[in-house]
């Protein structure tokens, strides 16, 4: 697993020189907050900037420099007041740190892949109505959505994402790049290893195993380990 941090999930201080009159892309007043790029401009993207909208609106922290991405909706963007500012090459002339808005573990490890080879800093987002109790290890470019709960003695490995409501119970350790969909639900002791994607209110019961790159489906019920890349769906999960 990569570089997890002790440290709460606070943001990122705001850099010493956010501003650049000449860059578009340039935060926009001293007041503003750390310079900050949404890789991904779909719908998973646009849910993210809500979710930075949300820590904004409690504390300024990030001001929004703009999505890249290969695609987007250029109307649905507009309307938040932002644009697609082309591919993730374009990081390397923006002097921002990015958040990942991508929801599959695989395009999510390979964009990350590009970007550190860039020297940008992925920040971590805690939405201010998710919960994160006590001693937990959080990675670099954790997102955890509204309403997504982390309880205690749990490890959320780099760029790992609870979506909406997705609850992360006692003493798991999951690995990086692993996604838990709206409303998945990892009960305690659980070890989930990398790239795994959890489907839409799916449930792993306790002390089990997800193997690297398995997929659990929507509504799935796991109820013994799940082997290394496997698609586990159903009630009980079979594969
Ligand atoms: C499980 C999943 C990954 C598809 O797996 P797959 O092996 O490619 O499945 P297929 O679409 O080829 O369907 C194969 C069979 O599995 C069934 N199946 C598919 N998904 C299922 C699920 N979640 N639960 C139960 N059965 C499912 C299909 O009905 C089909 O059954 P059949 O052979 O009797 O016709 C997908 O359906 C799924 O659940 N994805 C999660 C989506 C999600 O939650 N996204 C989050 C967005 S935020």
């Amino acid at each position: 697993m990569a570089s997890i941090r002790r440290d709460p999930p606070t943001p990122r201080p705001s850099p010493e020189s956010p501003e650049s009159p000449e860059s578009p892309e340039s935060p926009g007043s001293p007041e503003s907050g750390s310079p900050l790029v949404i890789v991904g401009a779909g719908g998973h993207g646009r849910e993210t900037l809500d979710l930075v909208e949300a820590i904004n609106a409690l504390t300024q922290t990030f001001d929004v420099v703009g999505f890249v991405g290969s695609s987007g909706d250029t109307e649905l963007l507009s309307r938040r007041r932002l644009r697609l500012l082309g591919d993730i090459d374009q990081l390397s002339r923006i002097e921002a740190d990015y958040a990942l808005g991508i929801g599959m573990p695989g395009p999510r490890r390979r964009v990350h892949d590009q970007l550190r080879a860039l020297g940008r800093q992925a920040v971590r987002l805690v939405h201010p109505l998710a919960s994160v109790g006590a001693d937990n290890r959080l990675g670099d470019g954790v997102i955890l959505a509204a309403g997504a709960r982390v309880t205690t003695n749990v490890t959320l490995g780099c760029h790992t994402h609870l979506n909406l409501n997705a609850v992360v119970s006692h003493d798991c350790e999951i690995g990086d790049f692993v996604t838990l969909s709206p409303g998945a639900i990892v009960n305690g002791d659980v070890q989930i290893e990398d790239d795994v994607f959890l489907g839409t209110g799916a449930i792993v019961t306790p002390q089990l195993r997800i193997g690297r790159g398995a997929v659990v489906g929507a509504g799935a019920v796991v109820l013994s380990d799940v082997p290394p890349g496997a698609t586990a769906k159903g009630v009980p999960a079979r594969w």
